[in-house]
């Protein structure tokens, strides 16, 4: 050894002595300890832990791209994703804390959007059940499993509000509206992230996509987004604010331009709104090649502008892009970025590292024991079973069609009636097809009848002699149950639909079975709200059921069959034709509203402005009467609290649950306001003939929006309060605030 080469070995012995002893400091708060450990980095290494490289999965297993591992090795990568399983995670997490100087563990992020290996519905479906206990249980135990498969950090909650189901990604949110998504959101984040960060049973949350990426123009994914400033705030950015307040730890940014500058280089997104604004301290990740991205949006020159300008604008991390990788430190060298700013972004990662305690235990997400019995449990797969069933929206029900008798003989019909790949949705993690339950399963399981089967038509074809082995078929029965829709990769990223209907061979199938006269209940699967007058008016009952994962089946047998009575609303408006799309409850009024008697006001003269199904509808296998909404005072002053009471009554002949909702309208403000907003609701249970006084609480805040001036505040004058099981059925009084 020469004599140089010894004295940095011994420098190196004496440095890195020095710095385990400041990372294994317990006593230290992750910011003194993530303070310590940055000051003795190299700029390569701090450039490493703003990296994020994804692994693969090949058809025998995981694997590693060798240049991925040797950045691992070299502390040139400092984060993974789509690596899970504790065996590939453990052996991972070896290479970083044994063979890296500085020994920082890795970060393991992976869609974990509805399920890691129990899948549990679509978000869009869960959003459905307006259940905020089971929504926020869905997400609890799938980081649970996460948690236990070697992952730390979720992609997810997507919280884009979207009014186009054109746009395929609807299904990963909670559909149209900024109150319903807001609480949700919250739901979800806690449930990820548990009771604290660091529990073996919980990983980082990640809030996507930041923002507006839920309104593309024409519902193209990826497309730009343009709307103002207090139309952003109002419809969109509740979400995106309840999900940080809720303690989110990271937030992802999204693909879009926003304003005409791309949301992967916005400051005013990324540091004004965001960090100042809202307080976020996490970090913020890139979503997919994002920071690349910008040289085709045509901000950037290249790629090291394209870092430069996502630095400056407040990223942290740099998603499989490589740009901070190769360009972040020359970009240094020239001024063109600031040393404390890679500072901060290293700090606030590694300061989500240590409260993950990560650096006392790099392998505490790596439990072989905990892996095997938490997955895929049966108290897990009871948990979807009840949440899909919730999920579940009665769209029609024709003479009491449904629930079935037991003992009919049932015609079982459709491409989706004995499927069992399509059922886990896009977005579906680590589950497998093959441990759902297919709804011929689940309804064989509990009719007494006798269900025969025959698929009618594949998704896209017909053929002659499968129609009339499913016309044979449905003769022979009492009843039809066709289970329709589309294939679960027509909805997700990059899934942009342009006609929003069944597939046209589906909806044939359905016409041909209507005219053997037996009554034909539909089941529809999919990811978005679909256009369908057609089966609107020809079908007996209809059931929206999403995709609701492993448990679908037995959840839908349930509904079929009445073991459990459906209370599902719809999240998200379903349009008569893709033409009325954006089509939404809380709208504005206009200057012109719709009037049947004159031509001039607001609306098409070939069809409704109304959607077929509005946003909150569903109905149960019971009714619900409401009593006009009561005020405890009709005149109040700013600031004061208003208690509403509505009385609903099951006026029915069987328990049900119904989703209460509370809506509001500001009369007269200084900026045109919606004709409604969600600002409350209520899932109560009601036995036949019971009634229960549903009390709410609106605050200043609630009747609060950006004023002409852009500040956030309530104006005093006349507001509308209405009550109602659905948007479009509502009833009203009127309040006063006063100064
Ligand atoms: C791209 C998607 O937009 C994002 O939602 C996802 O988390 C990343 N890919 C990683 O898979």
């Amino acid at each position: 050894m020469g004599k140089s080469t010894y004295l940095l070995f011994i420098l190196n012995i004496l440095f890195f002595r020095n710095i385990q002893a400041q990372i294994y400091r317990p006593s230290a708060t992750a910011e003194q300890r993530a303070n310590e450990l940055l000051a003795t980095m190299t700029l390569d290494e701090k450039i490493g832990q703003l990296t994020l490289y994804t692994t693969d999965w090949g058809s025998t297993g995981p694997t590693i791209r060798e240049g991925y591992k040797n950045d691992i090795r070299s502390g040139a990568c400092g984060n993974l994703f789509n690596s899970h399983t504790v065996g590939f995670v453990r052996e991972l997490q070896k290479v970083a804390v044994e063979e890296t100087r500085l020994k920082i563990p890795l970060l393991f992020g992976f869609d974990v959007i509805h399920g890691y290996k129990t899948i549990f519905p679509i978000p869009l479906g869960e959003a459905a059940s307006w259940d905020m206990e089971a929504i926020g249980r869905s997400a609890r135990i799938s980081a649970a499993e996460a948690a236990a498969a070697g992952l730390n950090w979720t992609f997810a909650p997507m919280v884009d509000i979207s009014r186009d189901p054109r746009w395929g990604r609807v299904m990963e949110g909670a559909g149209e509206d900024p109150w319903l998504g807001s609480r949700i959101a919250e739901a979800r984040v806690r449930g990820f992230q548990g009771k604290k960060i660091g529990d073996t049973d919980a990983v980082l949350a990640c809030v996507k996509h930041f923002a507006g990426y839920g309104a593309p123009i024409g519902g193209r994914d990826y497309n730009t987004v343009d709307m103002s400033e207090r139309y952003f705030r109002d419809f969109y950015m509740p979400p995106y604010e309840a999900a940080v307040k809720a303690g989110a730890a990271t937030v992802m940014t999204s693909f879009n331009d926003y304003d005409g500058v791309p949301a992967t280089g916005n400051k005013y997104l990324l540091t004004d709104l965001l960090r100042k604004e809202w307080g976020f301290r996490g970090f913020i990740v890139t979503d997919y090649t994002s920071m690349n991205e910008m040289v085709n949006h045509g901000v950037v020159a290249d790629d090291k502008e394209a870092g430069e300008l996502s630095l400056n604008a407040g990223v942290d991390m740099d998603m499989q892009g490589a740009i901070y990788q190769r360009f972040l430190k020359k970009s240094v060298e020239e001024g063109k970025v600031k040393m404390a700013d890679i500072d901060e972004a290293v700090r606030r990662i590694l300061r989500l590292k240590f409260d993950l305690g990560l650096f006392e235990d790099p392998y505490k997400f790596c439990d072989e024991n905990r892996e095997k019995s938490v997955l895929l449990s049966p108290e897990n797969r009871a948990a979807a079973r009840d949440i899909s069933r919730k999920s579940i929206v009665l769209l029609k029900n024709d003479k009491n069609l449904l629930p079935l008798d037991r003992n009919r003989k049932i015609a079982l019909i459709g491409p989706l009636a004995d499927n069992k790949g399509e059922l886990i949705g896009n977005w579906n993690g680590a589950g497998n097809a093959n441990d759902c339950v297919s709804v011929l399963e689940g309804v064989r399981a509990q009719a007494k009848g006798e269900v025969l089967f025959e698929r009618g038509c594949s998704f896209f074809e017909a053929k002659k002699e499968w129609l009339e082995a499913a016309l044979a078929v449905a003769k022979q029965s009492d009843v039809v149950v066709a289970v329709v829709g589309e294939q679960a990769m027509m909805s997700g990223e990059a899934a942009a639909r342009a006609d929003i209907t069944l597939p046209a061979v589906q909806e044939e199938i359905l016409i041909e079975l209507v005219k053997t006269g037996k009554p034909v209940v539909v089941v529809l699967m999919n990811g978005r709200p679909l256009a369908i007058p057609n089966i609107a008016e020809n079908a007996g009952a209809i059931l929206e059921t999403w995709w609701l994962g492993t448990e679908a089946g037995n959840a839908i047998a349930d509904v079929l069959f009445g073991g459990y009575n459906p209370s599902g609303k719809l999240p998200m408006s379903f349009p008569r034709s893709v033409g009325q799309v954006p089509v939404f409850y809380n709208e504005k009024n206009t200057g012109r509203p719709f009037d049947p008697n004159s031509k001039w006001t607001s609306k098409y003269i070939d069809m409704p402005n109304a959607p077929l199904y509005p946003f909150g509808y569903g109905l149960s296998y019971t009714t619900f009467s409401y009593s006009d909404p009561k005020p405890d005072k009709i005149v109040f002053k700013k600031g004061e609290n208003l208690q509403i009471t509505v009385s609903v009554t099951n006026t029915g002949s069987r328990p049900g649950e119904e989703v209460v909702q509370l809506y509001v309208r500001d009369l007269v403000a200084s900026v045109t306001r919606p004709v409604r907003e969600l600002k409350g609701f209520q899932k109560i249970a009601l036995n036949p003939g019971e009634t229960k006084a549903v009390k709410f609480t609106l605050t200043e805040r609630d009747l609060s929006f950006y004023r002409r001036d852009m500040t956030f505040g309530a104006e005093p004058g006349e507001f509308e309060i209405m009550t109602g099981g659905n948007s479009a059925d509502v009833k009203k009084a009127k309040v006063l605030m006063t100064e």
